[in-house]
């Protein structure tokens, strides 16, 4: 049992002022784990009170503190690799491949903003004046549950990559990994004040921060509904905002894709971090002349990965991250049949084998239109809807149909072809046949996917805020 009963304000671990008890689980077994105490408006109101008093002092620092800063915490990360990926594993149920990943992202995440602070232009020259970059003050950060050490450590990343400080609110349902990695945080030993994390609910700590008139800008990742009432919540103290929202995201298969390769890309670009990714290429676009045999392999390819607990090694899916999301996954697909799309593999209910554990069966929806609630909405499980296209402009269409436009994948044998279809699409990120994650390039989506981007000048000019002095000319 993990109980944590502190959260981090002004570089010590304190009580909360809160008292509320919130349990904790783990998802592959159901089995209580733990629980967080939860902290209050009044926790807020301290962290922010802490940040704005480092703040004067973080500003002024040049980009080689900075730099040793997000080394510092590279290092302190990297050091509890192994403790925090039992954490995920235990807390979160993610399968090994992801684990691994998320602890060394986590910490490539660092290096990353600090060789952008170091190519960053902070003084400029425009026109006969001179213009600084301006960290904005204190930030307050929202981050949600499907990769809880990544989100909390872009946002800090930021935040000391621009010099300002930050009071973060992770998910309260991932308080033992967040514990972890605050323990790493501390190791790092940053000035008092730099940064301060307070768990607790969404409607309670969540809106305390979005309203609070001493934070001087939201970065948030979660849901799209979530953003809009932050937005509104926040339009009183006119914050600045990054926000990284949901996604529908089209992996188009195109009549000239080698299958053998593009099915399992499309299946994993599906059913990465067990479809609980805003990334996640869930509306499969398939072209008419091969679909019977794109149909045939994604059928195969999907009955073959191995559903279960997150320590077995050739797991690919693990469990849903708690009850109630499994309960929405479920209503996603009992929707999809109601709406007329065909049930090609999966459905109800959880696998073969598996009777507890917030398990879904990878599912794949096919004659599904673009205009179905399947095709339009995050399902955020491993539930995917193909969509069959006539021609290239046809698939464009249909991809760029959409509330979202945060990722799209493109698979081909024609690189000159691929090409050509990413620069048509709508989307912050487009994937040309499974390109590995690159930690550099700019992260965010147009449309209701969001608003800014992250990572590296894109996101430090987000962050931060031109001042032009104009002199009489000598
Ligand atoms: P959510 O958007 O409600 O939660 C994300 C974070 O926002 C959490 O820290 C939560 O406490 C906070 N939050 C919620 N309401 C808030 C409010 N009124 N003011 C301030 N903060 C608030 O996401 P939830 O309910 O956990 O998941 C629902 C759906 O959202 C998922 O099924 C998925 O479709 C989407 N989602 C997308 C994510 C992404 O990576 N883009 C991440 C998590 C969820
Ligand atoms: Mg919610």
């Amino acid at each position: 049992m993990r109980d944590i009963d502190k959260i981090y304000i002004d570089g010590a671990f304190v009580t909360p002022h809160g008292g509320q008890r919130f349990d904790l689980y783990n998802p592959a077994t159901e089995e209580r784990i733990g629980s967080v105490r939860l902290g209050d408006a009044e926790d807020v109101r301290l962290a922010i009170t802490a940040a704005k008093r480092a703040f004067p002092a973080m500003a002024r620092t040049s980009k080689a503190e900075r730099i040793a800063m997000l080394y510092r915490i590279r290092d302190a990360v990297k050091a509890r690799a192994d403790d925090l990926i039992a954490a995920m594993t235990e807390e979160y149920g993610a399968p090994t491949y992801f684990t691994g990943f998320s602890v060394q992202n986590t910490a490539s995440i660092f290096e990353v903003m600090a060789a952008s602070v170091e190519d960053y232009a902070f003084e400029r020259i425009a026109g006969s004046s001179t213009v600084s970059m301006l960290p904005l003050g204190v930030i307050g950060a929202i981050t949600p549950w499907n990769s809880n050490f990544g989100f909390i450590a872009t946002k800090l990343a930021h935040a000391i990559g621009s010099g300002s400080t930050i009071v973060i609110k992770p998910a309260e349902q991932s308080a033992i990994q967040t514990q972890v990695l605050l323990e790493c945080l501390h190791e790092a030993g940053l000035p008092k004040g730099v940064f301060n994390v307070v768990n607790g609910t969404g409607p309670e700590v969540g809106a305390a921060l979005t309203a609070h008139p001493d934070v001087a800008l939201i970065t948030f990742t979660g849901s799209t509904p979530a953003a809009k009432i932050i937005q509104r919540s926040a339009l009183e103290t006119m914050k600045r905002f990054v926000l990284e929202l949901g996604g529908k995201s089209p992996t188009i298969i195109l009549d000239d894709a080698d299958l053998d390769a593009a099915i399992p890309v499309a299946l994993m670009s599906g059913f990465a971090n067990s479809g609980q990714a805003c990334v996640a290429g869930s509306r499969i676009l398939v072209p008419r002349s091969r679909r019977d045999e794109i149909l045939a392999r994604l059928k195969r390819d999907a009955e073959s990965f191995k559903v279960g607990i997150p320590t077995d090694p050739d797991v690919r899916i693990g469990p849903l991250a708690n009850a109630a999301h499994w309960e929405r996954v479920q209503s996603w697909i009992r929707l999809g049949q109601e709406e007329g799309a065909s049930l090609m593999t999966g459905g109800e209910g959880r696998p073969e084998g598996l009777d507890r554990g917030w398990f879904a069966r990878p599912t794949i929806f096919t004659e599904v239109t673009n205009s179905m609630r399947i095709a339009r909405e995050e399902i955020f499980g491993p539930v995917l809807s193909v969509i069959t296209y006539e021609d290239e402009a046809e698939a464009i269409a249909i991809a760029n149909d959409s509330d979202f436009g945060l990722q799209a994948y493109v698979l081909s044998s024609d690189d000159g072809r691929a090409l050509r279809m990413a620069q048509q699409l709508i989307a912050g990120r487009v994937v040309i046949n499974g390109a590995p994650h690159d930690p550099r390039a700019p992260f965010g989506g147009f449309r209701q996917s969001g608003l800014g981007r992250e990572i590296g000048a894109y996101g430090l000019d987000a962050f931060l805020e031109p001042r032009a002095i104009l002199k009489p000319a000598a």
